[in-house]
């Protein structure tokens, strides 16, 4: 931070937030990114309704007395490190609203969060309770969302920023995401560049209903907002408590959104992501191969088929568990986590012992938080679920929500995973699934004054557990899946190895899921899995999900020869590139919304790999690469051809930026994997 007088400054390589502290206290915004003000026209920074503000409010508070107004001044601040606080409290109430920021060093990204305060004598109802909020300025500015449905996320929709109130949200409470991504993107000057221009990322650490608003003020500038969704979500703050709003990631590049994402991952590495720096295993799943229909037999068959082509990693899916209601489809079994002893007689052990005798690591699917009411426990406890009184319960999968609110069933829902984790210890890897969301929000446990509260303690039981078992269990590793990419926050990140980004895995529609997901999200943390959804030939199914954490979701057993042969082969061209492709920085080089070819690559360490796909066909030319040195001579050699050439072409970097790398006419599920070495 740096300070002078009654001004200071919150900065993170190119990204800067400038305050200042008016005579009368009130906090201003002298500068965001490239955006500058004049001193007496600087716009107020975390404004709070009813006292003059009548825009979007950060903050709105129902005082003890009825007040329905805030007037928040500065008192002090304070800063260490890479933190800075900056103390608010009401003109006349004791209440205060400490603002967060941690900026991360040279990145261009700053978190930032509030954290409310009610040292009055009553209850204050909090309407609004923002984790940040700041002046875009003036435009033209655009504004990328990422929407979608199930198997069909993270799709990238840009518009220009006009006049009125723009809201992109969920309503969900225990997921972000299932339509919209917490997530956005603002441009400044026209709409988003890979490579040039001033740029802005948002993304929201919070597992449930979220809210964006950016709205342009009559008087000049775009006020965005960003935190919890306070609909339906009045917080009841109790006297003499305080409530922590999530952290909004706030990220800055001048240079369009190919450093933004670069920086970001980087962020996501270091600070969100587990153990982001370590090479993640190539994977079986049995769900797309055996679904819910499966006995010892065959799960330990496929044992040795992903033994055989060179896997490291089985995930036994959904279907495992069930007695007085076996789960033998999705409309029983789930809540009821004893083994299924039809499918597995001799427990569940025999399982991770077998998968490492062949030299594989075992994993484990769990739903920890949901329920069928066909189960055990939901006939001993129809309590437990979130549902309205005097409503027919509606479901969704056939299941309910448990009512994570209620400390017995948090103590439940963490007791899943932990009793299972300590019994089998040789589980190393498990899928967090979250298969529906809340459409009834009523809880048998807050009571009547209460009920606003739920989507909120929710989530801050969810983090509570997902956090023990983080902290319990450290040699687990987590996969965070929401029925696909419904948790894609950076928060449930923080409890997990990589998320599963979608259900979607024929590749001509996952190219564009994956392209959706790299503005946020390095390729270590999403994994993508060869599967035979939509049948396409399986060199152009490997291609595309090895530019990601690579896994396979099929009945191996059922490959011919020679298609396991390519297999074996692609798999073992996967490792030879992985660790490019997991730690290495993204170029995004031909985007799938421009047309039929589309192309990405990855540099770590001097080397480089890139991929290029074709959803129709294609006309030869050549292919751009990014981020090379422009004087180095590179080996450019094809990988994943049945007769891979023993000679590569030698091109400098300039050549390769410049020129380009020649790419011959593709057809339709055409695809390219290069290696590109030092010469
Ligand atoms: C939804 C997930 O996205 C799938 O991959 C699979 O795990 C099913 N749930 C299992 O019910």
């Amino acid at each position: 931070m740096i300070e002078c007088g009654t001004c200071l400054a919150i900065v993170s390589g190119k990204f800067q937030i400038g305050l200042k502290v008016e005579g009368d206290g009130k906090l201003r915004q002298l500068s965001f990114g490239p955006q500058r003000w004049e001193e007496d026209k600087a716009p107020e920074f975390f404004p709070s309704y009813g006292d003059g503000w009548i825009y979007e409010p950060a903050l709105a508070a129902v005082h003890h007395d009825g007040n329905v107004s805030t007037d928040l001044r500065v008192v002090s601040w304070t800063s260490e490190g890479d933190r800075t606080v900056i103390h608010l409290k009401d003109a006349v109430y004791p209440f205060e609203v400490d603002l967060h920021f941690r900026a991360i060093p040279n990145l261009g990204v700053i978190e930032s969060w509030s954290v409310i305060r009610n040292g009055e004598s009553g209850t204050v109802r909090l309407d609004a309770y923002a984790s940040a909020s700041a002046d875009l300025g003036d435009g033209p500015l655009f504004l990328t969302q990422f929407h979608g449905d199930w198997a069909d996320e993270a799709n990238l929709y840009e518009e220009r920023l006009g006049p009125g109130l723009k809201v992109l949200d969920s309503k969900l409470a225990v997921r972000a995401h299932q339509f919209r991504a917490p997530w956005f993107l603002v441009s400044r000057g026209g709409p988003a560049s890979e490579t040039e221009g001033d740029c802005f990322a948002g993304s929201l650490g919070w597992s449930g209903s979220y809210r964006f608003s950016f709205e342009m003020l009559p008087k000049g500038g775009m006020r965005a907002i960003a935190g919890i969704n306070p609909f339906g979500a009045a917080y009841h703050l109790e006297p003499g408590t305080s409530l922590e709003t999530p952290r909004l990631v706030w990220a800055y590049s001048d240079q369009g959104t190919g450093e933004l994402s670069r920086n970001l991952h980087t962020y996501v590495r270091e600070n969100s992501l587990r153990d982001g720096n370590r090479v993640r295993a190539v994977l079986l799943n049995n769900w797309e191969a055996t679904y819910f229909s499966f006995d010892e037999a065959k799960i330990i068959s496929l044992f040795d088929g992903a033994r055989d082509l060179g896997m490291e990693l089985f995930l036994l899916d959904d279907g495992w568990f069930g007695e007085k209601h076996p789960r033998d489809g999705d409309w029983q079994g789930l809540g009821d986590w004893m083994v299924d002893p039809k499918k597995l007689p001799n427990g569940l052990g025999v399982l991770p012992a077998s998968a490492m005798a062949k030299g594989l690591r075992f994993g484990l699917w769990f739903e920890p938080e949901m329920v069928n009411p066909k189960s055990a426990l939901f006939e001993d406890h129809p309590d437990w679920v979130i549902r309205q009184p005097n409503r027919e319960m509606e479901l969704q999968r056939s299941q309910m929500i448990l009512d994570l609110s209620n400390p017995e069933v948090e103590a439940f829902a963490y007791s899943v995973l932990d009793d299972v984790l300590r019994a089998n210890p040789g589980i190393t890897y498990v899928k967090w699934d979250c298969n529906r969301y809340v459409t009834q929000p009523g809880s048998y446990y807050l009571g009547s004054g209460r009920q606003s509260q739920l989507s909120v303690a929710y989530v801050q039981a969810l983090y509570r557990i997902m956090d023990r078992v983080a902290a319990e269990h450290p040699h687990v590793e987590i996969m965070m899946c929401s029925g696909g990419g419904g948790r894609v926050d950076y928060r449930a990140m923080s409890c997990a190895h990589e998320v599963w980004p979608s259900d979607m895995t024929d590749p001509m529609r996952r190219i564009f899921i994956q392209w959706g997901f790299s503005y946020f999200f390095p390729a270590i943390a999403v994994a993508n899995h060869v599967t035979r959804w939509g049948e396409r030939p399986l060199k152009f199914c490997f291609d595309v999900a090895m530019s990601g954490r690579l896994g396979m979701d099929v009945d191996v057993d059922k490959f011919s020869p020679e298609e396991k042969a390519y297999c074996r082969s692609a798999i073992a061209t996967y490792k030879s590139i992985r660790e490019t492709v997991q730690l290495g920085e993204l170029y995004r080089l031909e985007s799938p919304y421009a047309g039929p070819r589309s192309a990405l690559m990855y540099t770590h360490n001097g080397q480089a790999v890139a991929f290029v796909y074709a959803r129709g066909g294609v006309e030869a030319a050549p292919l751009r690469l990014r981020g090379l040195s422009a004087e180095q001579a590179y080996n450019v050699r094809e990988l994943g051809l049945e007769n891979e050439p023993a000679t590569a072409v030698t091109l400098t970097g300039s050549e390769l930026m410049e020129q380009g790398l020649p790419i011959p006419a593709m057809a339709e599920f055409g695809s390219h994997v290069f290696a590109i070495v030092p010469a």
